[in-house]
């Protein structure tokens, strides 16, 4: 087996395993906790899960770096592999019992994303792609829509955690969108977003002010799955998160337009 091979392996049990626990303990009494802003949650699942996903990798990968949502990781400079995880993607939708959440790991080599795992535990959705391996929903190898009119698309994205205080609040590029696409949707994964674009549920999907674990897994996935995946001058997403255009491709310069206009 190739190290990758057997890092997909490896990400895919600590998926289903942080997924089990989701799943075990929602709509569940768990404690809830605000962030960065008040209306940016974290609750014990999510703290859970990444404690746990983080003790296996350090066990079993003790050179490797590690960046995770809640902290717990361990910065390594110089490490050849690094994880980027999001434990539980949704907190909003999993504080309110609103079923749409995930668990989402990806793996960097030399900062180049070589695996991508997000696994849905109500819909025992598992998502993973690896480097030139295509992208997979369970056995099922995913391609992106064909769709090629705007005003047939179904298109999604996301508003940030300082929504309510900063005028940089994707309101008049939602508005465009609306206007042109058949529906925009507002389903609070990122990471789900991007699996539903590599599945072709989602003919495109943007979002601005993410983070690298919002957007690793998933960017590989649906680019896998013959995506595009860019910045707002197509230009590759930055691994930070801050911008990322998503789309089956035909869509991808007309969706860009009208967001920098
Ligand atoms: C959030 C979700 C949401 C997106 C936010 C993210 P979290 O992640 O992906 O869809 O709009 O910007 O921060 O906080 O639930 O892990
Ligand atoms: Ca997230
Ligand atoms: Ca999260």
């Amino acid at each position: 087996m190739t190290e990758t091979a057997s890092l997909l392996e490896m990400t895919r049990e600590m998926a289903l395993d942080a997924g089990r626990i989701q799943r075990e303990s929602y709509e569940q009494d768990f404690l809830i906790e605000s962030k960065s802003a008040k209306i940016d949650l974290v609750t014990s699942v999510d703290r859970e899960c990444e404690a746990r996903i983080i003790r296996r990798i350090q066990a079993e990968r003790p050179d490797d770096a590690i960046l995770a949502e809640e902290g717990g990781g361990e910065d390594r400079p110089g490490a050849e592999w690094r994880w980027v995880i999001d434990p539980l993607d949704g907190t909003t939708n999993y504080a309110h019992g609103f079923p749409r959440f995930c668990v989402s790991i990806g793996i960097e080599h030399r900062g180049v994303t070589e695996v991508g795992v997000v696994y849905d535990p109500l819909l025992d959705e598992l998502y993973s792609a690896t480097r030139g391996g295509g992208a997979w929903l369970g056995e099922r190898r995913l391609a992106v829509s064909r769709e090629s009119r705007l005003d047939h698309a179904l298109v999604a994205t996301g508003f940030a955690y300082d929504v309510h205080k900063s005028p940089d609040d994707n309101f008049a590029n939602f508005a465009r969108l609306l206007k042109a696409a058949r529906a925009v949707r507002r389903d609070g994964s990122a990471a789900l977003d991007l699996c539903y674009v590599a599945a072709g549920r989602l003919d495109a999907y943007w979002e601005f002010k993410l983070h690298a674990w919002d957007v690793c897994a998933g960017t590989l996935i649906v680019t896998e799955a013959g995506g595009s995946a860019s910045d707002l001058h197509g230009e590759p997403p930055p691994p930070s998160g801050a911008a990322i255009i998503s789309s089956n491709g035909l869509l991808h310069d007309e969706i860009l337009a009208l967001l920098r206009e």
